[in-house]
């Protein structure tokens, strides 16, 4: 089944006014493959999303970098997955690894998370991964096969689930997974879903890898089978992430 080839930049807690206007325009002037190649999203903090909406050309489109659990209400600092709906926000990334780690979100209120914000109409990458402790105890896939179970249980329909393998280690390290340790998760976690979720989703649901991506190492990595894009941290900041968004496959 052809999955379109998928980019995420997640600016995390970066940038000042004046350059996410000039990352957008860097964006913008970008020659790239059309939407039906490649997808791209790109996620500023959420100060920035509605003047990136604004901004940014029609055939890329934005996320958040997270959202509430349920409905609006007295949950101060939280932003709702209706608000983001009601600028038009049609992203939102959740499960993220330094959530995870830093405000210990659970495996279940990641599902609950992606749930909701399905439920509200958004579209969700859900991050998993496991830390280099777990990895070089030989965890993990037992950890990223939980952290995916979570949100099956929860998810009923996949068509609007991007799932992002990142590994805890390779975030923001330099130390990129190599291209055969990337397959080999991805490969395993679309046959986890094969397994437990059904044949359709499995062929269907894009897999992508984020974990020092840059304009160098993403071209052998997109060669990977099960590996459908990537979801970018440091290098979405930089003109690089226009070599990436080439890298489609
Ligand atoms: O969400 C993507 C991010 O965690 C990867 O960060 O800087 O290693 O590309 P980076």
């Amino acid at each position: 089944m052809g999955r379109t080839f998928f980019v995420g930049g997640n600016w995390k807690c970066n940038g000042t006014f004046d350059e996410v206007k000039k990352i957008v325009t860097t964006l913008n002037e970008a020659e790239v493959p059309s939407e039906d190649v490649v997808e791209v999203v790109v996620s500023p903090p959420f100060v920035f999303l509605s003047v990136v909406k604004s901004l940014l050309r029609s055939d890329f489109h934005v996320a958040a970098q997270n959202c509430w659990v349920r409905k609006g209400g007295a949950f101060t600092g939280e932003v709702s997955a209706e608000m983001l709906v009601n600028l038009g926000i049609p992203w939102v990334i959740l499960g993220h690894s330094e959530r995870r780690l830093l405000l210990n979100e659970s495996n279940e209120f990641v599902g609950d998370k992606v749930a909701y914000a399905l439920s509200q109409g958004l579209k969700v990458i859900a991050c998993v991964g496991e830390t280099l402790e777990q990895r070089e105890s030989g965890s993990t896939m037992a950890v990223v096969a939980a952290q995916t179970k979570a949100i099956a249980d929860q998810v009923s329909n996949w068509s609007n689930v991007v799932l992002a393998y990142e590994p805890v280690w390779a975030i923001g390290t330099g130390k990129v997974a190599t291209p055969a340790q990337a397959q080999d998760v991805h490969s395993e976690l679309r046959k986890w879903l094969q397994d437990n979720v059904g044949a359709e989703v499995a062929a269907s649901t894009r897999i992508i890898y984020g974990g020092s991506v840059n304009g160098a190492n993403c071209k052998e990595l997109a060669t990977k089978p099960d590996v459908d894009g990537f979801l970018v941290g440091g290098a979405s900041l930089k003109p690089e992430f226009i070599d990436i968004i080439k890298s489609a496959t």
